[in-house]
């Protein structure tokens, strides 16, 4: 991708699911930095070592899965059937999907949006012109932490990842 980059052909260079050890070892082997790195972020997973490290280093953080993840089709989502959610939701007079993006707003990181369905478009799109009080986001850090995605499908003996603890770097 450096190559890439030095031909012109990419402006930045990104990542995705880059654990802090995984983007220490990336910055010791690069001359460019990625830009960004795209992970996992909702009031469930919140990643804070991440966040701050990327922090430190310039990389910006992207969300995607900010209303949670399901491992299967009909699995629960922690994220969009969580009481405290909910209860914010109410409180606020939003939806629970807007309270989860309006979290990962505020906390300074982009996010990855996506419906098909106009009403849900325009109702994602509502996150700017109102905030979570102080209480919500003590509420919010509360909540017990879960990653929606545990990524075995990446796991396998033959593969660079033996297990989940070695894909995520013991972030589990
Ligand atoms: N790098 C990675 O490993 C990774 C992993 C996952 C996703 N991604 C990427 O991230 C991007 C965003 O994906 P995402 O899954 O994070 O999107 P998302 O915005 O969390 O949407 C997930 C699903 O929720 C529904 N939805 C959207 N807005 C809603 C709302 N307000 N209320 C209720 N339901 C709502 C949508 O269905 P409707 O269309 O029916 O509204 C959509 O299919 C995609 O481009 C995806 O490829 C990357």
């Amino acid at each position: 991708m450096e190559e890439v980059h030095g031909l012109g052909l990419a402006k930045s260079i990104g990542v995705s699911n880059f654990s802090c050890k995984k983007l220490e070892n990336l910055l010791t082997l690069t001359k460019i930095p990625p830009a960004v790195n795209q992970v996992e972020m909702n009031p469930l997973w919140r990643q804070e070592k991440l966040k701050e490290f990327c922090k430190g280093k310039g990389i910006v953080i992207t969300a995607y899965s900010t209303l949670g993840a399901r491992e299967t089709l009909s699995g629960p989502n922690r994220v969009m059937e969580s009481q405290v959610l909910k209860e914010i939701a109410i409180a606020r007079g939003k939806t629970i999907a807007q309270v989860c993006r309006r979290w990962v707003y505020e906390q300074g990181v982009t996010l990855l949006v996506k419906s098909f369905n106009e009403e849900r478009m325009k109702e994602n799109l509502d996150i700017f012109e109102w905030e979570l009080s102080k209480e919500d986001l003590k509420k919010i850090d509360e909540i017990p932490q879960s990653r929606g995605l545990s990524g075995d499908f990446f796991v396998s003996d033959d593969g660079p990842f033996k297990s989940l603890a070695e894909l995520w770097d013991g972030e589990l």
